[in-house]
């Protein structure tokens, strides 16, 4: 993030927002949707008031998908969809097209979302779960290469990045069986290879913009798996070939995706996010290791998330003290998700630097006068 872009945030009067989603927005993107938001583009129309089917919508979508393969580098043979029902609603979807009767499939569960997707899956299908992080407090991820997996598996599920407990495998999956992935909190975070993954699909609203839409990459012979007789909404065959828009799609969210995408390849693509995401995390979690133990990061080193970063201090009365100040020096959402407790700082792609040099200080300053 820019030096310019954080003083134009600071000229809003902007929080340091370390929300876990739905998160930050780039403010030059908030400002472009502000300043297209009653005519865009001499269409003399809102996108939220346009046809879906008109011409203004049909080259957004265009523009959308375009820039979401230019910055992730989708290779041709995959499909791009924006659907409905967020990253929650992939589970059961996933399950009811890509799992076959008497086929099964294998989870690997190294948190909280990983457990919903083997609880919907579950209810479509055999599901096996290859390895469940639950007893070591989902403090790591497995190396997925060294699992035993089921005899020709129907997929194997992971979650690269769990949102709350901070988990992340840093890496693209190297194994044999397709392999469907929740990259909801990481997606477009760093570089990705698509083409190692079957199937990707991410909730807009951490690093791709609002919610409401969900971006679903699928390869396109996955399509040929898919059962008859499954309801349309949900069937990823009748999506594709209506070209996502089955029914009126979530306009304004895609539009916004599209700006957000279109800001990341002008700031340099995936490699110059990566790094500056590096560096952003490791100013908070030089923090929580530099507090000797008056802070304690929740994820083992290997794997810590450089989105999500949950950490814990030494009582809840510190934890509420921690959130109340922090607040009010412009710093909000700090407060942890109640399975794990603590704090979580959630610096996705468009939270600024600046931000984490913040919390850092005010983590030192907190800590010398509290520990
Ligand atoms: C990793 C992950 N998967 C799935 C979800 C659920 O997403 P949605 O609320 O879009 O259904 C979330 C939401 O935070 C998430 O972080």
């Amino acid at each position: 993030m820019s030096q310019v872009q954080d003083k134009a945030a600071q000229a809003y009067g902007r929080s340091f927002n370390f929300s876990a989603g739905p998160g930050v927005i780039p403010v030059p993107v908030l400002e472009q949707a502000r300043d297209e938001m009653l005519n865009w583009q001499g269409s003399g129309m809102s996108v939220m008031e346009m046809s879906h089917r008109g011409k203004a919508f049909l080259k957004i979508a265009e523009q959308t998908e375009d820039a979401v393969r230019t910055l992730m580098g989708v290779p041709a043979n995959y499909k791009v969809l924006f659907l409905q029902g967020g990253a929650s609603l992939q589970f059961t979807m996933l399950a009811k097209n890509l799992l076959g009767a008497g086929q099964t499939a294998d989870y690997v569960v190294t948190g909280a979302w990983g457990q919903k997707a083997v609880e919907a899956g579950k209810l479509e299908g055999g599901v096996n779960v290859a390895w469940d992080g639950k007893s070591g407090k989902f403090s790591e991820t497995p190396d997925l290469a060294g699992l035993t997996y089921s005899p020709d598996p129907a997929y194997v599920h992971i979650t690269l990045n769990e949102t709350i407990q901070g988990v992340d495998y840093l890496a693209d999956p190297g194994i044999g069986p397709d392999v469907v992935c929740d990259m909801s909190s990481c997606i477009a975070s760093r570089p990705f290879d698509v083409s190692k993954y079957a199937m990707v699909y991410a909730g807009a609203q951490k690093n791709l913009g609002p919610s409401g839409v969900c971006l679903v990459l699928l390869r396109e012979d996955l399509l040929e798996r898919v059962p008859a007789g499954l309801p349309p909404m949900l069937d990823y065959k009748v999506q594709s070939e209506n070209g996502w828009m089955y029914n009126t799609p979530p306009c304004w969210s895609v539009y916004v995706l599209g700006l957000v995408c279109r800001h990341w390849i002008d700031f340099g693509g995936l490699e110059a996010v990566g790094r500056m995401n590096e560096e952003k995390a490791k100013v908070v979690y030089d923090a929580i290791e530099g507090s000797g133990d008056f802070y304690k990061p929740h994820a083992a080193p290997h794997c810590r998330s450089r989105m999500n970063i949950p950490f814990t201090l030494p009582s809840d009365e510190l934890t509420d003290a921690f959130v109340k100040a922090a607040l009010a020096e412009g710093m909000s959402e700090l407060k942890g998700h109640r399975s794990v407790g603590g704090c979580r700082a959630s610096v996705y792609n468009a939270f600024p630097i600046a931000g984490c040099h913040a919390l850092a200080e005010f983590m030192k300053a907190f800590a010398a006068s509290n520990g």
